[in-house]
């Protein structure tokens, strides 16, 4: 049975996507891995398939939720790697499921969405979008552990205690079961003495919440989007710092 893995901070332009992505793609060596895309940007889409979004337009994930059957929505990138898409129609999520007679508690329309496939993976890996919204509250409720992305920048850390807030809520209100496998600190400017101090920071407040493993800002990890991950000459250089984020990963959330 896959254990979902959800990436959130309301901060936009916090690496979720890029970590999300990488993290995925280092899984599938090893495991059975299926990407959900829950941003209507689409960027984890764009990641992971090297396509444009609307090339799946009518087979997102927007359509699973609305069947909350996910089983013909899944695109194979590669055998051990999956995706469902995202494009723009799911920013409607909120008022389809406002507007429409749902039975169930509405934060777990993705969970029980996700549940007719999850026998097939040993990883769901979620990508969110910059907001606290219904896509979001969904996606924590999914999930077994979330880890919670913390850039570092005075408006990153102002949202990190009301993020963590959220998952409290919503492991309260929702799901008893989840929970946060930790904070990971990243896109650090090791030249930058102001980066350094928040990591500090951070890591005095939150403590073993913190993982271990601070990722740096890396010019070959910030052109993944260009390149992708197959036939990129710098990808080790690129994915390289987060081979040891995915090892103590796999350590929380397997305990
Ligand atoms: N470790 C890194 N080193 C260098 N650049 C990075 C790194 N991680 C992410 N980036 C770049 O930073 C930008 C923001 O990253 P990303 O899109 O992953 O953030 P996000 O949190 O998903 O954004 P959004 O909130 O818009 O969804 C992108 O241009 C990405 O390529
Ligand atoms: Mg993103």
């Amino acid at each position: 049975m896959a254990k979902i893995i959800t990436f959130g901070i309301q901060k936009g332009g916090s690496s979720k996507t890029t970590t999300s992505g990488i993290v995925a793609y280092l899984l599938s060596k090893e495991y059975r891995v299926l990407a959900v895309d829950m941003d209507s940007q689409g960027n984890l889409t764009e990641l992971l398939t090297q396509r444009d979004p609307y090339d799946f337009q009518g087979h997102t994930i927007f359509e699973a939720l609305k069947e909350q059957d996910a089983r013909r929505y899944i695109q194979r990138i590669t055998d051990n790697l999956h995706i469902i898409t995202a494009d723009d129609h799911i920013a409607r999520f909120s008022s389809w499921l406002y507007g429409t007679p749902y039975r169930g508690n509405m934060s777990l329309v993705l969970l029980e969405t996700l549940e007719t496939i999850q026998e097939q993976y040993d990883f769901i890996i979620i990508d969110t979008p910059p907001a606290l919204g219904e896509q979001t509250v969904n996606a924590l409720a999914a999930a077994n552990y979330v880890v919670a992305m913390f850039e570092a920048s005075k408006f990153c850390y102002s949202a990190l205690s009301r993020f963590l807030e959220t998952c409290v809520h919503v492991q309260e209100k929702v799901n008893r079961e989840m929970q946060i496998a930790g904070i990971l600190r990243c896109m650090i400017d090791t030249r930058r003495t102001d980066n350094k101090a928040l990591i500090e920071l951070v890591e005095e407040e939150y403590k073993e919440l913190c993982f271990q493993t601070v990722i740096t800002r890396t010019a070959a990890t910030g052109r993944l989007s260009i390149n992708g991950f197959e036939e990129n000459n710098e990808l080790n250089q690129a994915v390289i710092q987060y081979r040891e984020f995915v090892k103590e990963l796999i350590d929380r959330v397997q305990k």
